[in-house]
């Protein structure tokens, strides 16, 4: 199989939400990375996705719909439920609810709970609105390798695997979204950083939101995404501020761009340091630094508590330097 990649004319959007309809597999564009799409009802449909990412069936899918009056269709929504959908959706947070019939098996792994999102991206906005069916979308990635932020990415991943592919550009948010397990809407933790804070939501609920720790056995059943080693270069990556002169092999990913500017095998991931700038680049400087033949690759690592994006960033990071065990 050869991917079609198609540019977002109203004539493919359409020919992609017949394809979705009918079952296929489609990549498309969200805000924050490309997800591997299809129709979230169909079961067939949805094996397919597991198949194509060589995801392993106990990772659960997130479902993306148009808005909260779809969303109630496929879960049970609390109060706190629809207060966060109606003040952060469409965006980057993902709603952990008990789950609605409807819903098949496969897209929640066998467990009682879905996770549903309204993406903001306008192209995975108008693909939800001629399709008129929630698709179950994780990152276009093979199985835990860095998740795609442009089409191209999405290509050299699984262009032998899958049909077809929305080019939309660049994702401009660039890492996942928040994972936010609210089935007990007083006790709402957060289970994936990402791009809507946990300082946004503790705000707006007016109390503490606690991120559930990845070493628990329990949080790990809860979301396996949150498997300590994910989101990972081939290349061995360790969070170490390069100073001096590198070690030969070793590729230098700094957070700005080092005093000096023709440093070789020095990568960056900002400008003057803006997280928002940092998340955007992230996936691409890191897929660039692992092409690169290095035997390592360091990365300066960024304070946990820098607020705003610090969390998710670092988050990424933490996983994709994590020793691979057995995999
Ligand atoms: O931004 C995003 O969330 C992207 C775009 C495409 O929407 N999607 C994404 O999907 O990152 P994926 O499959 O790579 O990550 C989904 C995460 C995983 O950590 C999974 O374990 C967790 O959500 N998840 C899915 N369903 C869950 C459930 N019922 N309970 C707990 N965690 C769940
Ligand atoms: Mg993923």
């Amino acid at each position: 199989m050869q991917v079609h990649v198609h540019s977002p004319s109203l004539t493919s959007l359409r020919r992609l939400a017949k394809a979705l309809q009918r079952g296929a597999l489609v990549a498309i564009p969200t805000e924050t990375v490309y997800g591997l799409a299809a129709h979230a009802l169909d079961a067939k449909a949805c094996r397919a996705i597991f198949r194509a990412k060589r995801r392993p069936a106990n990772d659960p899918l997130i479902v993306h719909v148009l808005d909260l009056a779809q969303a109630e269709q496929l879960a049970e929504f609390n109060d706190t439920a629809r207060r966060l959908a109606r003040r952060f959706w469409p965006g980057p947070l993902t709603l952990v609810l008990p789950k609605k019939n409807l819903v098949p098996g496969v897209v929640t792994s066998g467990g009682p709970t879905v996770a549903i999102r309204a993406p903001s991206h306008p192209l995975a906005r108008r693909l939800l609105r001629l399709a008129k069916i929630p698709l179950a979308a994780p990152s276009a990635n093979l199985f835990g390798y860095i998740s795609p932020t442009t089409a191209e990415h999405v290509r050299e991943g699984l262009g032998r695997r899958i049909p077809h592919l929305l080019d939309g550009g660049a994702c401009p948010v660039g890492v996942e979204s928040t994972v936010l397990d609210v089935t007990n809407p007083g006790k709402a933790r957060i289970l994936r950083p990402g791009a809507v804070t946990a300082d946004q939501l503790g705000r707006f609920l007016g109390r503490k939101v606690p991120t559930a720790r990845s070493r628990h056995p329990q949080a790990q059943q809860l979301a396996p995404g949150m498997l300590e080693r994910h989101y990972s270069p081939r290349t061995p990556l360790v969070l170490r501020r390069p100073a001096g002169k590198l070690p030969t092999g070793v590729a230098a990913v700094f957070l700005r761009p080092p005093g000096k500017k023709n440093l070789p095998h020095a990568f960056w991931l900002s400008r003057r340091g803006a997280l928002k700038e940092v998340a955007r680049n992230l996936y691409e400087v890191l897929r660039r630094a692992d092409a690169g033949g290095y035997r390592q690759i360091w990365v300066e690592p960024l304070p946990a508590e820098g607020g705003g994006l610090a969390a998710a960033i670092h988050d990424r990071l933490k996983r994709a330097a994590a020793r691979k065990r057995g995999r």
